[in-house]
């Protein structure tokens, strides 16, 4: 079940990766600790599992994958995205330990975007939409000796809420709710003992003279309990292009589940 690129088109996915890009190197170094402290976390995570094979959700530019020591230690790596920027594929495309999976992590893209066509008219509650995997997916998730969630949990409901609100048929309360169910079924997804999150989960917004204007929660599920818990500061944008008057820092969390 691959979904089509103009469906992916409609919801942004290829412009946010680019995105990403962008704003790392826009932010001149700025994120490097962010990076660093993911890479760590990931390779401490993997010192306990099983070396069989990785599973990383949201592998995108891995910009925050250690991913040449991953394929020394595990005997195969699977790189997770709904797209593969076309560098990372050409860089990578001759490890035979390595492979690029293309799916969508939530199981909700095609779905929403099946139910907005079908019930345009009726308004339909977002609860009734039922999240798909193929089968492939869910077998490569049972089987694997470790998996990641790295730095994608609270990504995976925006692009989705953005293009509900399109249509404008649906309330804030509605949003959330359904951004809830998106997170909390990523959180239940990943397996216990061989899994691990990275996420940001708080928004803090300073003026030019680092002073707190405003913060906001960025995380709706209820995060489970974690082992070796670790956290640290994101500078994610220190040239004002996300807010136009703040500096925007992320306060991450790392877990092992
Ligand atoms: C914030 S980035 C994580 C950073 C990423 N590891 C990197 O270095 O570029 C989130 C990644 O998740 C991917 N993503 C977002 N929603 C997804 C979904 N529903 N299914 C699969 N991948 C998704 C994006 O394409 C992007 O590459």
């Amino acid at each position: 079940m691959s979904i089509k690129n103009r469906i992916l088109r409609k919801f942004g996915f290829k412009k946010d990766q680019n995105g990403i890009i962008n704003r790392y190197l826009r932010e001149n170094g700025g994120w490097q600790s962010h990076l660093i402290n993911t890479k760590n976390f990931i390779e401490h995570s993997a010192k306990a599992k099983e070396k069989e094979t990785c599973v990383i959700l949201g592998s995108g530019w891995l910009l925050d994958v250690p991913v040449d020591n991953l394929n020394e230690i595990f005997k195969k790596v699977y790189l997770v995205d709904i797209v593969h920027p076309k560098q990372i594929i050409h860089k990578y495309r001759k490890y035979k330990n390595i492979e690029f999976i293309k799916v969508d992590i939530s199981g909700y893209i095609k779905p929403v975007y099946d139910f907005i066509k079908k019930n345009r008219k009726t308004k339909t509650s977002l609860n009734q939409i039922v999240q798909q995997f193929p089968d492939d997916f869910n077998k490569l998730m049972n089987n694997a000796s470790m998996i990641v969630s790295v730095n994608i949990l609270n990504q995976l409901d925006i692009l989705i809420c953005d293009y509900i609100k399109k249509y404008e048929m649906y309330s804030d309360e509605e949003i959330n709710n359904f951004r809830k169910i998106i997170q909390q079924k990523h959180i239940d997804l990943m397996p216990r003992n061989k899994s691990c999150i990275i996420t940001d989960y708080e928004e803090l917004n300073y003026d030019d003279n680092m002073n707190l204007i405003n913060k906001k929660s960025l995380i709706y599920a209820n995060l489970p309990k974690g082992k070796a818990i670790r956290e640290w500061k994101w500078n994610f944008d220190f040239s004002k292009t996300y807010h136009n008057n703040y500096k925007t820092v992320f306060n991450v969390m790392a877990w092992d589940l």
